[in-house]
């Protein structure tokens, strides 16, 4: 549950969602603030265990992001990553100096104190990763050291009596081998956590929650079919049955079968009030003639808004929008290296509704990472289609057409996709990547089909690899599938003659070809 928490301060490190994420899997709730909250905030979480995340600055930095430091004073064991261990050295006693070059990559650690609870069952010898510049020369007061590396006397340090610890290597990341192991003996050893926060659990609790805030009141939830919308779906059903209306909405812009499998799944099998609503022929009347890809996406944002706040009207008066916002959404990130625009991210999800749709709103998923919400939407029961489909943008096929989108051209961008689809999901590579699918190229090249010269368009496959969207590989898929691929393509789908493969990864390029 949530009742034994570990709070993470962040102190703008790369990892420190990482580090929440490790904790969580370890069945223990993890929170992320901001450095600076104060120690009687913090106090009032009653985490069971603290985690100084690492950063970019240095503690000898003017501006060097410092925590309340009645923070040790909290009776409260601590663990400190990497500047986090800077940090016990400048409040408690111990001397850093500025290292000559940064110890970065793989490195051997060697364990001294066997009985340290951090190294608890594991060998005295670990593969750690190291990324920071500066090096402890002195060990804070009543702290002594457990562990060392090639290049450092200090690499673990540790006040056995108040329970405080200092790791100068990054125990998130994967390429420090057992590190979770290392989390896991903090948060269950040290810190005594159980194993309590599962899904099946968050339910119970997120089910109380919702309706103590929704009561009588009616909530509406666009829904979208992917991943977050379903799921926040599926939650609220179980919680509050027809005080939930869901608004679906056909912008002509939707894979083969999307339709019907929404329907099917929460219309049919959960029997949530699903309203439906087919505007296909609205939104491409309105994208007649647009070719330019902002603009394209502009009228389908824009016609979408004017779709939902009628579909949201004839749905009755709602006093709340269900939204399906994660936790990286709402997490104030601390500026990396002084740079403001990193300060607060967007709540994006929120976006895209006008002002004046006076909505209270509720987000069920606010606190959970994709990975948990995914676990979320197994225990609800809904199928793995829906669980573990792959992301696909708002403005839908729209942003796969280039030039003008038709609905001729949706329809052969359709019949590709669906095979793309259904042969990554034979070959068992679906479920494996970030993203495949199939983009129309509106350029005709000659070929020769039986004994027929055609003149025809081209389609594009586009597979890609990542972790978030934002950095993405080309995947070098096996070339039995690239043949099967473009051979079923060709012979299947009406209107297209030519079909090739998109070896950009990105950046430079995006992922969507618009
Ligand atoms: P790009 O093309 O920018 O896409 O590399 C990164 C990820 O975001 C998805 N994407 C969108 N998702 N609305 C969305 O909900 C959009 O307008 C949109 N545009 C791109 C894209 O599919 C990829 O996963």
């Amino acid at each position: 549950s949530m009742n034994e928490q570990i709070v993470i301060l962040d102190f703008g490190s790369q990892y420190t969602q990482v580090i929440a994420r490790r904790v969580r899997e370890c069945n223990v709730y993890s929170t992320i603030v901001h450095f600076n909250t104060p120690a009687a905030a913090i106090a009032a979480m009653k985490p069971r265990g603290i985690i100084l995340s690492g950063g970019p600055s240095s503690v000898f930095a003017p501006d060097a992001p410092l925590p309340d430091k009645t923070i040790f004073e909290l009776g409260v064991p601590v663990l400190g990553i990497c500047f986090g261990v800077q940090l016990f050295a400048h409040f408690l006693g111990g001397k850093v100096e500025k290292g000559l070059k940064r110890e970065y990559g793989k490195g051997t650690l060697t364990v001294n104190d066997a009985k340290c609870a951090l190294f608890a069952k594991l060998p005295k010898s670990l593969q750690i990763w190291n990324s920071h510049g500066d090096k402890l020369t002195k060990i804070p007061d009543g702290f002594k050291a457990v562990a060392r590396t090639e290049n450092s006397e200090f690499a673990a340090i540790e006040n056995r009596e108040k329970k405080f610890f200092g790791l100068q290597f990054h125990p998130e990341v994967v390429h420090t081998l057992r590190g979770r192991e290392i989390i896991a003996n903090f948060v269950h050893g040290v810190c005594g956590c159980g194993k309590s926060w599962t899904m099946r659990h968050y339910v119970d609790q997120a089910v109380e929650e919702i309706r103590a805030l929704v009561g009588k009141e009616k909530v509406i939830l666009g829904l979208s079919g992917g991943v977050d919308s379903s799921v926040a779906a599926a939650l609220l059903h179980k919680t509050i049955g027809d005080q939930l209306t869901c608004i679906f909405v056909n912008n002509g812009l939707l894979r083969a079968r999307e339709a019907e499998v929404v329907r099917e799944v929460f219309g049919r099998n959960f029997k949530l009030k699903l309203q439906y609503e087919n505007a296909a022929a609205l939104f491409l009347r309105k994208l007649k003639g647009v070719t330019d890809p902002e603009q394209k996406r502009k009228v389908i944002g824009r016609t979408f808004i004017e779709v939902f706040q009628a579909a949201a009207l004839r749905a009755g008066k709602a006093k709340f929008l269900a939204q399906g916002t994660l936790y990286p959404d709402v997490i104030e990130s601390v500026p990396i290296a002084g740079n403001p625009a990193a300060l607060i991210k967007s709540h994006h999800n929120v976006g895209g509704l006008p002002k004046n749709m006076k909505f209270q709103l509720v987000e069920p998923l606010k606190c959970l990472f994709k990975d948990e919400v995914r676990l979320l939407g197994l225990e609800l029961g809904l199928p793995k289609e829906i669980v573990y489909r792959q992301p696909f943008p708002g403005p839908g096929l729209g942003v796969r057409i280039l030039g003008e989108v038709t609905p001729a051209r949706c329809e052969i961008l359709r019949n590709a996709d669906a095979i793309v689809v259904e042969e990554m999901k034979a070959s068992g590579l679906y479920y494996k990547i970030w993203q495949s699918f199939a983009v129309l190229l509106p350029v005709r090249s000659v070929g020769v089909m039986g004994d027929e010269r055609t003149y025809d368009f081209t389609i594009a496959i586009r597979a890609v690899e990542s972790q978030d969207g934002m950095t993405a590989d080309w995947v070098k898929l096996p070339y039995d599938l690239l043949e099967k691929l473009a051979s079923r393509i060709i012979n299947e789908v009406k209107g297209v003659n030519r079909c090739v493969l998109d070896i950009t990864s990105k950046p430079p390029g995006t992922i969507e070809w618009e």
